[in-house]
């Protein structure tokens, strides 16, 4: 059975229950985490391109097994991190014992209420697309209210339409563009490799 088989057998009807299912089957070794690859995705690889984050906040969404924490954190930025995930948590701690990063256990949907626009930067890379389409406007809405500075969103695209047999959701335009809500406005929104690389920024407001 492959990856993404392991993935959507256990996601029947328990929206994010499943991927603590998931990882502790990994843990157990019955079981294999698609996205469980090494290297940071390649398009935060190309946006970090000169940036210092230095002095900055950064917090990673769903950050799995860290791939995308420990590069930032590589940068310079102050990084938390979080999953709902508590397997995923303990496995990403064993992974980097010496990691600069804060490894959390959240929920994206009931977020500690102190997050609520604490980060300079917010990345948030294929979480939203875990969860089925009914969720995705909330989830979006948190995302959106954790952002302080930045926030740059990676995700699988499609067109509009009917809904897929996820998982994976993959966001629709008028969904990526749904970030851009709560006193954030689109930077860029742009799709590469049937990827979306969209970036928002939070708006100061003038007196
Ligand atoms: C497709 S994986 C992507 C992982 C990571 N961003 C990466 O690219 O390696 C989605 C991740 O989101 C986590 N997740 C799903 N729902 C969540 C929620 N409500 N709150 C926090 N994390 C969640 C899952 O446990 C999983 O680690």
């Amino acid at each position: 059975m492959s990856a993404d088989d392991d993935a959507r057998r256990l996601q029947v009807a328990d929206p994010t229950g499943w991927f603590e299912k998931l990882y502790a089957e990994a843990e157990a070794g019955t079981a294999s985490v698609p996205w469980d690859v090494p290297q940071p995705q390649p398009h935060l690889v190309e946006w970090a391109d000169g940036v210092d984050g230095t002095g900055r906040r950064a917090l990673v969404v769903g950050c799995g097994y860290g791939r995308d924490a420990e590069f930032l954190a590589s940068l310079g930025f102050e990084v938390t991190a979080f999953d709902i995930s508590p397997t995923a948590i303990a496995a990403v701690r064993e992974r980097h014992p010496d990691s600069s990063v804060s490894y959390v256990v959240a929920d994206l949907l009931d977020p500690p209420a102190q997050w609520r626009r604490a980060f300079d930067l917010v990345v948030e890379n294929m979480t939203v697309q875990a969860l089925p389409v009914a969720l995705h406007a909330e989830a979006t809405e948190q995302v959106a209210a954790l952002t302080g500075g930045e926030l740059l969103v990676l995700a699988v695209a499609r067109d509009e339409g009917p809904d897929p047999d996820g998982p994976p959701w993959p966001l629709t335009p008028a969904e990526v563009e749904a970030f851009a809500g709560d006193g954030l406005a689109p930077r860029s929104i742009r799709r590469d490799n049937g990827r979306w690389v969209a970036e928002f920024v939070r708006q100061v407001a003038m007196n």
